[in-house]
């Protein structure tokens, strides 16, 4: 968190970024799967860029510990701030599952891990078809929940910034020097 109450440049940064890869990242995965002349360049982008994710959100969540989010209103029912923790916690544990599965699901059916031409990554999984047959469908699960939760957070983000205007949105939108919200959790003057 900044001196103002907001979510510090870095962790604004890595927020709209990973953001946009996660999103493609869905869109991708879905493609690859229904469209068999796209599948091997939706393949190819597909795989770095699970693996740019898995080391951005360590990068995140070092950053996380190091400099606390801010805040939730304090006027924030109970019910609602469990629910944000939770899910907030959901996405750091799907962002570090997801690529380490499809990582873990090549290497069990004994795939190349391309990640360029030429770069290859090692295998982290014994080679085993039982192995793979259960990674499979986690990928696919995890996925599915991975969408649902994104979309629970948007629904979020926008009740707090349209309904509840009560800058929590604005926290991760700038950086909330000069006028603006009053920082989170500070009661407005009267
Ligand atoms: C945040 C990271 C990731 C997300 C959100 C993601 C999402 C998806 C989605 C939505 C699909 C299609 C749904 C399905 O499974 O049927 C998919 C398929 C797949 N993913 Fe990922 N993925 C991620 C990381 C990775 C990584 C790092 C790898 C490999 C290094 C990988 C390998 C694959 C493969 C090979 C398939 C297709 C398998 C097939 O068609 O048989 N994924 N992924």
């Amino acid at each position: 968190m900044n001196r103002h109450g907001h979510f510090d440049v870095l962790a604004r940064a890595l927020h709209w970024l990973m953001a946009a890869m996660i999103l493609a990242m869905l869109f991708i995965g879905a493609g690859m799967v229904v469209s068999l002349a796209w599948r091997p360049t939706l393949l190819d982008l597909h795989r770095p860029l699970g693996i740019a994710i898995l080391l951005l959100v360590i990068v995140r969540l070092v950053n996380r510990l190091r400099s606390p989010p801010p805040p939730l209103p304090t006027d924030l029912p109970a019910i609602q701030k469990l629910a944000a923790h939770a899910s907030h916690w959901l996405l750091y544990a799907l962002l570090f599952a997801m690529p380490l599965i499809g990582w873990a699901m090549l290497s069990a059916g004994g795939y190349p891990i391309v990640l360029f031409s030429g770069v290859h990554l090692p295998a982290i999984a014994p080679h085993s078809a039982g192995l793979y047959a259960l990674l499979r469908p986690a990928h696919t699960v995890l996925a599915y929940i991975l969408f649902a939760t994104v979309l629970a957070h948007l629904a979020a983000a926008l009740y707090h910034g349209w309904v509840r205007r009560d800058g929590v949105l604005d926290s991760m939108l700038r950086s909330g020097a000069g006028a603006g919200h009053p920082p989170r959790d500070v009661p407005e003057a009267e």
